[in-house]
């Protein structure tokens, strides 16, 4: 397999800011899967549907384009807690494996991140990378991230969204929220982005050889 990057990990970990980062160092194409099933949620609330309403969520999930994303729109907090029910159901998982598959086939290699990315999508994923950090500072880190797009921010709510979200993405039975055996396990409670960055640098070097 090509040189592939699977970084995975909870809400807020910092697998996102990783993932960049490691795509530019390497100069390698980056795939945020969340945007996937961001994407999938907003397009039934856009239509106005419940969003357990699995066959239409599998139809949007399966009209997907990589390339025409609001990013803006799908990373606020209503729709990364939407993303969470639409991600639990087993078809709409489905419907987007092989998007997926093909990003990370590209001959050039590639960063993908997610919650199932080493488990399920690119199991022989040549470096995997779980991320993770106590839910304290992750909601800390998503109430600035918020801020700073303008949203009101509630530190006490989005430790309560950080909770409930780790619960429903490990708690699932479709692909849940699980460091594959052979991941390297990176806390970054204690670091600041460029000590992360660095910890993931040497774990990628290490195994990329
Ligand atoms: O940035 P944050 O971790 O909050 O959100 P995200 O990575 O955009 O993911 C939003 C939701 O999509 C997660 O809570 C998961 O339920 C789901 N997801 C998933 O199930 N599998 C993936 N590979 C990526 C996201």
């Amino acid at each position: 397999m090509s040189f592939v990057i699977a970084i995975d990990g909870p809400a807020a970990s910092g697998k996102g800011t990783l993932a960049r980062r490691l795509a530019q160092h390497y100069g390698l194409p980056h795939l945020d899967t969340g945007l996937l099933y961001r994407a999938t949620a907003c397009a039934l609330l856009d239509e106005g549907l419940p969003l357990d309403d699995v066959e239409a969520a599998v139809e949007a999930a399966r009209g997907l384009s990589l390339t025409d994303f609001d990013e803006t729109r799908l990373r606020g907090r209503e729709m990364g807690e939407a993303a969470s029910v639409v991600a639990a159901m087993p078809p709409v998982r489905a419907a987007l494996i092989d998007m997926q598959q093909a990003f990370a086939a590209r001959p050039e290699g590639a960063v993908l991140d997610g919650r199932d990315i080493g488990t399920v999508i690119c199991p022989q994923a040549r470096v995997k990378i779980f991320v993770t950090a106590t839910p304290e500072t992750r909601a800390q880190r998503r109430a600035l991230e918020l801020a700073a797009r303008g949203e009101d921010v509630d530190y006490t709510a989005i430790l309560d969204d950080v909770r409930k979200r780790d619960a429903r993405d490990s708690e699932r039975s479709a692909a849940p929220l699980k460091a594959a055996e052979d991941a390297a396990l990176l806390d970054t409670s204690e670091l600041d982005r460029d000590e992360a960055f660095a910890a993931a640098l040497a774990i990628t070097q290490a195994r990329r050889d």
